[in-house]
């Protein structure tokens, strides 16, 4: 009896999470939409300023169809936290998500190195 009402208890509770769920997800479809048109996007320009002081980018291209976005994210944590890389004012999310899904700007870039 008691697991029952607790069941309905998870149930009822889990409702409401779904509808602050659903909420927040269209802040963040809504938030999304006008951060992308106003903040700045992850360039090769980006790399180049905070990965470039120690590397070439022989060391990043060559990497580049080789390494998942958990890959990278590792990476690019390690160089922020280890090494100091000044990646502002992105995250390193966003840095591995571009290693990760390499844009053909990025890709030009490496390509006439
Ligand atoms: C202050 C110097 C410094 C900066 C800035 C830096 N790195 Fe590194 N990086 C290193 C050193 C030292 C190593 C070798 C030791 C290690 O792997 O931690 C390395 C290793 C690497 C490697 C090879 C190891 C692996 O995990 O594949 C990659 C790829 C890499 N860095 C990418 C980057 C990227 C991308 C950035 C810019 C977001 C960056 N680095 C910024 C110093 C730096």
């Amino acid at each position: 009896m008691e697991r029952h009402t607790g069941g309905k208890k998870v149930c009822v509770r889990k409702r409401r999470w779904g509808w602050i769920l659903a909420v927040l997800y269209l802040c963040f479809i809504c938030g999304g939409l006008s951060v992308h048109a106003s903040e700045p996007a992850v360039t090769p320009a980006v790399l180049e300023r905070s990965c470039m002081d120690c590397h070439d980018w022989e060391k990043i291209c060559r990497k580049l169809d080789r390494k998942s976005y958990g890959a990278w994210m590792r990476t690019v944590k390690r160089m922020v936290n280890k090494h100091a890389a000044d990646i502002s004012p992105f995250g390193p999310a966003e840095v591995a998500r571009y290693l990760s899904q390499p844009g053909e700007e990025l890709l030009g870039r490496c390509s006439t190195r």
